[in-house]
């Protein structure tokens, strides 16, 4: 969702810009602009559309070494160059980037702003009109932004000029992620480390409700009552290679060949000196404390939860809820006693979920969050955290996280079963050394897997997904990732209830792919198999090597039947990806989506 980056030093910013809202576009954007500052003033570049549209749009005459740059994922107005950020006030001393949503901009505009006429449909406008306005009032740029920030309610990440004070980037966050990057002779803003990895690796986290002065050297950080808050860079911790794509023609076919690599990574990582796997005491001690885990998740996370629920009660014998984040916070079901709550995302940056982490810490409760991002907001603001160790996703269709997420809650599972005295009668380490050669025997498999995919959803609209136990969730992951890049309209279903109503869907030769890996329901979704194509639908049948018969489509190699969903995913990733490269859909990008949501 939405990125922001900022220069200030002795270069010419447009390229360092440009370059880094290239790195922010994975996380999805409609249009984007970046603002240079030189002794002329503050010039603005933006369009609709790709990066690569914003670069034929700037001036390359033009040069400033004091810059900000957007990517916007349009929610108020729709996506237009006009609404495209940067925006300026009216005089256009000012010139802002934001991501979030202010909630009350419609009451700011009538109280504070009557008679200013706005140029575009954004909440982003009156935030700067509302400095403008502050500061013709008599306040310092400083001064009205802070009053602006203390006006405005709901999410922010801002960076702002001012076309008279050619020496600072004035910076704001709450809730929305930004992070300042130190150089040498210069310093730079960025939404996620990876877009100024190309300058520095060095950042400093910035807090909610601080206001930040950023120069080319020095960078100071303030409360919103004016107190100087001192806090110490971290080393981003990223490869510039784990975000390259190689010589892969997406990030997605690149992450999904990750994974085998992942899933050693994350063994080793989860072992102890004793090479047992481990889990830190005081998760443990939650853990236990605990009567009734709630695990709180959005979109491929919530999948993973799914999953995770079986894991934690079939393996650790504690009950397990799985919500929609979005969801809950507004609809809380009954507590337990002694909830404990864990939050699964990616990014770590999930509004959704955020809300609820927000709700539940008001009520006291503990939480642990499952997460691919160190040091992001969900990780910072949970008691407890467990990394994924999956290496940047940058496909927005989430694949390596996704297994990466299952194999992190089976070894909580397992490690938690352990604690309390629960005999797991297998060895996860090597279980799992299992699944990692299966997953890679799948990624060998691409050209039959793409057979599958041309053969079965070349030309269909839409599309079921079928399985029972732990394969209906992964076909419910399977559905998704499907009508997230291919634009194929699909569906997962539990086997027994596509025929309570969508079987009437069912026309000659409409694809149901059916998962039969969970042997004690193998007979069962036979059977409904059977009833689909008794009405026409083509089956494509992915079953597992011991439970298979002639005729099915694809056979996986047998893993634990609990791991089967790190394996049966990956055929479904390699069918998205192929449907959605054969229909020519812009695989890592696609329509409407972001990677990183965060906005409610
Ligand atoms: C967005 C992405 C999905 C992702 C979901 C949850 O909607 O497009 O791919 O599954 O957010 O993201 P998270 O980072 O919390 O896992």
């Amino acid at each position: 969702m939405c990125g922001i980056v900022g220069y200030i030093g002795e270069k010419d910013s447009k390229e360092i810009l440009l370059k880094g809202l290239e790195r922010l576009e994975y996380r999805g954007y409609d249009s984007a602009g970046i603002a240079v500052r030189n002794g002329d003033g503050i010039t603005v570049f933006k369009e609709k559309g790709r990066i690569a549209d914003l670069r034929g749009a700037v001036d390359g005459d033009v040069k400033g070494n004091t810059g900000i740059g957007h990517t916007r994922w349009a929610t108020h107005g729709k996506p237009s160059r006009v609404n495209a950020h940067p925006h300026q006030n009216t005089s256009d001393r000012f010139t802002l980037v934001h991501n979030g949503v202010i909630e009350n901009y419609h009451h700011l505009q009538r109280d504070y702003l009557a008679g200013v006429e706005m140029e575009s449909d954004t909440d982003t406008e009156i935030i700067v009109q509302l400095i403008g306005r502050f500061v013709e009032e008599g306040l310092s740029t400083q001064e009205a932004f802070s009053k602006a920030l203390k006006l405005m309610k709901g999410s922010y990440a801002i960076a702002l000029l001012d076309a008279e004070e050619a020496q600072t980037i004035f910076v704001a966050k709450n809730k929305s992620p930004l992070l300042v990057g130190l150089g040498e002779d210069f310093n730079v803003v960025a939404s996620d480390a990876m877009a100024m990895l190309q300058v520095t690796d060095q950042f400093v986290e910035l807090m909610d409700k601080e206001i930040v002065i950023v120069r080319k050297d020095s960078v100071e950080i303030l409360t919103l009552e004016g107190e100087t808050v001192e806090r110490a860079p971290f080393t981003a911790e990223i490869d510039m290679s784990d975000i390259d794509k190689g010589t892969y023609p997406h990030y997605m076919l690149k992450e999904i060949d990750e994974q085998p690599a992942v899933m050693r990574k994350i063994i080793q990582a989860y072992q102890g000196e004793d090479e047992k796997l481990t889990i830190k005491p005081e998760i443990l001690d939650a853990l236990q404390i605990a009567d009734r885990l709630y695990i709180i998740a959005a979109g491929t996370s919530y999948h993973a939860g799914l999953i995770g629920k079986e894991y934690l009660e079939k393996m650790a014998g504690i009950p397990v809820e799985v919500h929609v984040a979005s969801e809950f916070g507004y609809n809380m079901p009954l507590l337990s006693e002694r909830p404990m709550f864990i939050f699964i995302s990616q990014s770590g940056e999930t509004a959704d979920s955020r809300q609820v982490l927000v709700r539940i810490k008001e009520l006291g409760f503990p939480s642990l969050t499952i997460t691919n991002v160190a040091g992001s907001t969900l990780s910072r603001e949970a008691n407890h955290t467990l990394l994924l160790h999956a290496g940047p996703e940058i496909a927005v269709a989430s694949t390596k996280a996704y297994t990466a997420q299952l194999a992190v809650l089976a070894i909580l599972a397992a490690v938690t079963a352990e604690a309390r005295g629960r005999d797991l009668g297998f060895d996860l380490i090597q279980e799992m050394g299992i699944v990692a050669n299966a997953i890679q025997s799948q990624v060998d498999m691409k050209e039959e897997i793409e057979k599958l995919a041309s053969d079965f959803l070349s030309t269909t609209r839409n599309c079921f997904f079928i399985g029972r136990l732990m394969d209906y969730f992964v076909g419910l992951e399977g559905a998704l990732k499907l009508k997230e890049i291919s634009y194929i309209q699909a569906e997962g279903f539990a086997g027994g209830e596509l025929k309570h109503g969508t079987i009437a869907l069912i026309e000659e030769g409409t694809p149901v792919i059916a998962l039969a890996t969970q042997e004690s329901v193998n007979l069962n979704i036979r059977g409904n198999v059977k009833e689909v194509a008794a009405r026409g639908a083509n089956p494509m049948i992915i079953s597992m090597e011991g439970q298979s018969e002639d005729g099915d489509s694809h056979v996986l190699p047998t893993v634990h039947e609990l791991l089967t969903p790190l394996v049966s995913v990956i055929p479904l990733q390699l069918i998205s990806y192929y449907a959605a490269l054969h229909r020519d859909c812009d695989v890592d990008k696609p329509r409407n989506l972001a990677k990183s949501v965060t906005v409610e």
